[in-house]
């Protein structure tokens, strides 16, 4: 299971793409990450340090860029939750120069798939004067945000070259939520004891295998929802809005689709007058309390013209739902929900004519603020 940079992980083997491929790894580096973290005892185990260093925080920061940030919504529910830390997510592009009021204990976490990236880092070199405990969570062993954090943490995500970030995310997520059971046990919070990351990891990565068998629906989903659009939203509600600010970052920087993430609730006090007859709205339902207002929601840009599509989980779907998405466990929503997103993106660009894996004006990593 072991992930080392072979010229095998850098092929492309039968993919037409590096995007496709990586969305298809995920199932395995969701077991890759389990076997890193795992020892011969079969426990889950994270370096005692950073046990140490984290339970004492009072406060967690999360620094992060692009989809790193929109990772590090998910992991504030997971880390509040399980290790009863109040966490804060910031841009680090905003944080460096427009720094917050800093709690007595802060723990700073750096999250970059990279390990590169410039507006991080002139963070990082900030809270290092300031001699705050900094843990960088990243794929890249040895770059540079991990040699100048005093903790590193890795994805074990294998090699991502495409540019639209996808198993960095749900690598991210799963890393950050073995932090917080981990942290949360030894502090004897009574949810992190209950909670099983081997077994709850492991639904995952098969119910992702499943999610992924099939696929094929994706490409005619695509065509009838965004075929000729110029925009779209993705609503959602707690971590189904943080997956949609996920989800539509993806569709837009590949497909050029300008696409908005939001809160499912707060579309009408502005935004909703922008839903015209065909605008495609996507929306999330991963739990049952908010189950109902969502579907509220999408009523009501239906009844404006608004093209929908619901993808929700199988506990709270109702029939006709485009994409239903196999149970788990309510922390992990996010790890089977923005697949389907991922996929969306995939095939709007695909059917666009346009380079999946380099889109104009962006670059993988980016070393300049
Ligand atoms: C660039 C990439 C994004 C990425 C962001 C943060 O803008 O195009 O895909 O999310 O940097 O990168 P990092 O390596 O810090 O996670």
């Amino acid at each position: 299971i072991e992930f080392s940079i072979t010229a095998n992980d850098l092929a492309l083997g039968t993919y037409e793409h590096y995007m496709l491929k990586e969305i298809e790894e995920q199932p395995a580096v969701m077991r890759n990450i389990l076997a890193h973290y795992v020892n011969e005892d079969d426990e889950v185990v994270v370096d005692d340090e950073i046990v140490e260093a984290f339970s004492k925080a009072d406060r967690v920061y999360i620094i992060a860029c692009g989809t790193s940030w929109n990772a590090g919504l998910v992991g504030k529910t997971i880390i509040e939750t399980l290790a009863g830390i109040p966490t804060e997510v910031h841009l680090a592009s905003e944080f460096g120069y427009n720094t917050p009021l800093l709690s007595e204990k802060p723990f700073f976490i750096y999250l970059s798939q990279s390990g590169e990236t410039a507006d991080s880092r002139q963070v990082l070199v900030k809270t290092n004067k300031l001699g705050y405990p900094a843990l960088t969570v990243t794929n890249v062993a040895g770059s540079t945000l991990s040699r100048e954090a005093n903790y590193t943490m890795l994805l074990h995500a294998g090699p991502e070259i495409a540019v639209a970030s996808t198993k960095a995310y749900t690598a991210q997520i799963a890393v950050l939520s073995i932090l917080a059971s981990v942290t949360g046990k030894n502090k004897g919070i009574e949810v992190a004891q209950n909670f099983d990351v081997k077994q709850e990891l492991s639904l995952v990565a098969n119910n992702m295998d499943s999610l992924l068998t099939d696929e094929n629906k994706f490409p005619s989903l695509v065509h009838n929802l965004l075929a000729e659009t110029r925009n779209a939203f993705y609503i959602g509600r707690g971590t189904d809005y943080s997956v949609s600010l996920e989800a539509s970052l993806k569709l837009k920087e590949i497909s050029y689709i300008q696409c908005e993430g939001f809160a499912s609730g707060e579309l009408k006090h502005g935004t909703i007058a922008l839903i015209e007859e065909g605008t495609p709205v996507i929306a999330l339902i991963t739990a049952d309390h908010t189950n109902l207002q969502t579907r509220s929601n999408i009523q009501e840009v239906k009844s404006r013209g608004a093209k929908t599509c619901i993808i929700s989980m199988e506990d709270v779907a109702q029939e006709g739902d485009d994409v239903v998405l196999p149970h788990v466990h309510p922390l992990y929503t996010a790890l089977v929900s923005v697949l389907p997103t991922q996929l969306i993106a995939y095939y709007a660009t695909l059917e666009r004519g346009l380079d999946v894996d380099k889109p104009r004006n962006l670059a993988k990593s980016v070393t300049v603020e």
